[in-house]
């Protein structure tokens, strides 16, 4: 999508659609009044058929006939005054863009709503907007052929401004530079695992490596077993593809030697292993590498916005596959921190591999981790769609994620992670176990991987049910949403 900003008067943009917002309080923005009477006064008169009141989401369409620039009029209600937030906008604004898809427009124009400037800084309202018109607009059409059965893709979007200003284009580079990335996330998650396969995810970070100050490295299956990790290639061994393990690193202040590193859970298909899900649904499992892509999608992000400080994203890649040669419950794997582990399920495999991930984060000395996973389904069970499981071991860190989280609008819900819980962990043959069964099945799975942590300010997403939408919801379709891109942007922006 190519965005632009204009700074002419609205009737002289050229667009298929002119969108405007409204709030309650004024159903038809003076900026219409001012050109209705052009326009022979069809909106003023649409408006009142329709009874358009401007609630939030409501939405008007206007056929103004030939004779102008554009040749429907839209406006976008965005409720009381009173209630705004920068979030309301971006969900109006992407509601918007779904619904002129569908009408075949592919070039449109939206004026930028007129907000007090200390609350709503003019860069932010247009980073915002930005944003959730390219994520609106995202299809994975990947492999579908026939395309025309498809709604199009909104080829151009202007944005309307009445006086010139840089932060405009800031905003738009910015909003674009995160809303690709969080795009090339979601393209990562809806992928088929026999596309988006532990290589293909290596071929995807190492393409970023061409972003300045940001390097990849790739620990092959051999590296892997100099280190020691064991719990990466336990789980890794029942399948033919070989488990890779990657390293992305942005050195956006080098003259600092300080990290922060994004685990994210990179299993590319999980069946379960020889702990077999059920077939129903099993095809969502290719969503598993969720917090992995999150992770590579967010370094892409940050390095791209050149964010002063260094960050590490690690992602192991793997398949859990059940085969003649896959691990077994009952095993015993030794992981890369020399903590053995008691595989009572080969289906929580997510914690077994992010034990040695989070052990090599140590190396960094960081200050802080942050890892993305889609754990556990007890998640879902708790907090179903809405939210994301916050777990840490660190109050301040807790408190920034929560106040990014509050930024991006990807909700996250703290939950207890007191010692007591490792009681459900002891294993009679190893140094635990990796599950503690159904008992506060969320909190077991981040009370495992406290034990990696070597005290380091910490903190865990289970990103189970918020990593993918089953229906459409707000302005994101079904399928991966490329939750977390944004909330670990806004972390790290505001570090
Ligand atoms: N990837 C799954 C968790 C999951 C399930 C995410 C459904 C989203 C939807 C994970 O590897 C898993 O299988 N977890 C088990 C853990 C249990 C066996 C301790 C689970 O949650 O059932
Ligand atoms: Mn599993
Ligand atoms: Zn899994």
């Amino acid at each position: 999508m190519k965005i632009t900003a204009s700074y002419q008067p609205y009737l002289l943009v050229k667009s298929q659609v002119l969108v405007l917002f409204s709030f309650e309080e004024k159903p038809i923005p003076s900026e219409v009044i001012a050109i209705d009477h052009k326009l022979n006064n069809l909106v003023s008169i649409a408006s009142r058929d329709e009874k358009f009141q401007a609630k939030y989401q409501e939405l008007l369409l206007v056929n103004i006939g030939k004779g102008f620039n554009f040749s429907r009029v839209s406006l976008v209600g965005l409720g009381r005054r009173s209630d705004f937030s920068l979030l309301d906008l971006q969900k109006a604004i992407g509601s918007a863009v779904r619904f002129v898809q569908k009408k075949k427009v592919t070039k449109m124009a939206v004026v930028i709503p007129n907000l007090p400037a200390k609350r709503y800084p003019l860069q932010k309202v247009t980073e915002a907007m930005t944003r959730s018109a390219v994520l609106a607009d995202y299809q994975y059409t990947e492999f579908k052929t026939e395309r025309q059965e498809l709604p199009n893709n909104i080829q151009e979007l202007v944005l309307i401004s009445s006086k010139k200003d840089k932060k405009i284009e800031k905003g738009i580079l910015e909003g674009k530079i995160i809303a690709e990335a969080i795009n090339h996330a979601r393209d990562y998650g809806n992928q088929p695992s026999n596309k988006a396969n532990p290589n293909h995810l290596v071929k995807m970070a190492q393409k970023l490596a061409e972003i300045p100050r940001v390097r990849c490295r790739v620990l092959e299956k051999e590296a892997m077993e100099k280190l020691k990790m064991g719990g990466v290639l336990g789980v890794a061994q029942g399948a033919k593809h070989p488990p890779k393990f990657i390293i992305l690193e942005y050195s956006g202040r080098p003259s600092k030697k300080e990290w922060i590193v994004l685990v994210g859970k990179g299993i590319t298909f999980d069946s379960g292993g020889i702990s077999i899900k059920p077939s129903e649904k099993m095809e969502d499992m290719k969503f598993d590498m969720s917090g992995g892509g999150a992770v590579i999608g967010a370094v892409e992000a940050i390095a791209k916005l050149r964010l002063p400080l260094n960050v590490v994203g690690l992602v192991p890649a793997l398949e859990n596959l059940p085969s003649g040669e896959a691990y077994k419950p009952g095993d015993v794997l030794v992981s890369a921190s020399g903590k053995t582990i008691e595989v009572i399920t080969t289906d929580a495999e997510g914690r077994i591999v992010l034990a040695d991930a989070l052990h090599y984060a140590s190396r960094y000395k960081p200050k802080a981790i942050i890892d993305l996973a889609t754990l556990t389904g007890f998640c879902i069970i708790a907090l179903g769609t809405q939210a994301s499981g916050l777990f840490g071991n660190n109050a301040k860190l807790i408190k920034k994620v929560k106040e990014a989280s509050e930024i991006s609008g990807e909700r996250v819900w703290e939950l207890p992670l007191w010692p007591e819980y490792n009681e459900l962990l002891k294993s009679d043959v190893a140094d635990l176990k990796n599950s503690g069964g159904k008992e506060a099945g969320v909190i077991t799975g981040a009370a495992f991987l406290i034990r990696f942590v070597n005290n380091y300010p910490w903190a865990h997403l289970d990103i189970a049910g918020t990593a993918w939408n089953l229906e459409e919801k707000t302005y994101l379709g079904k399928g991966a949403t490329g939750y977390g891109v944004q909330l670990l942007v806004e972390l790290m922006r505001e570090w």
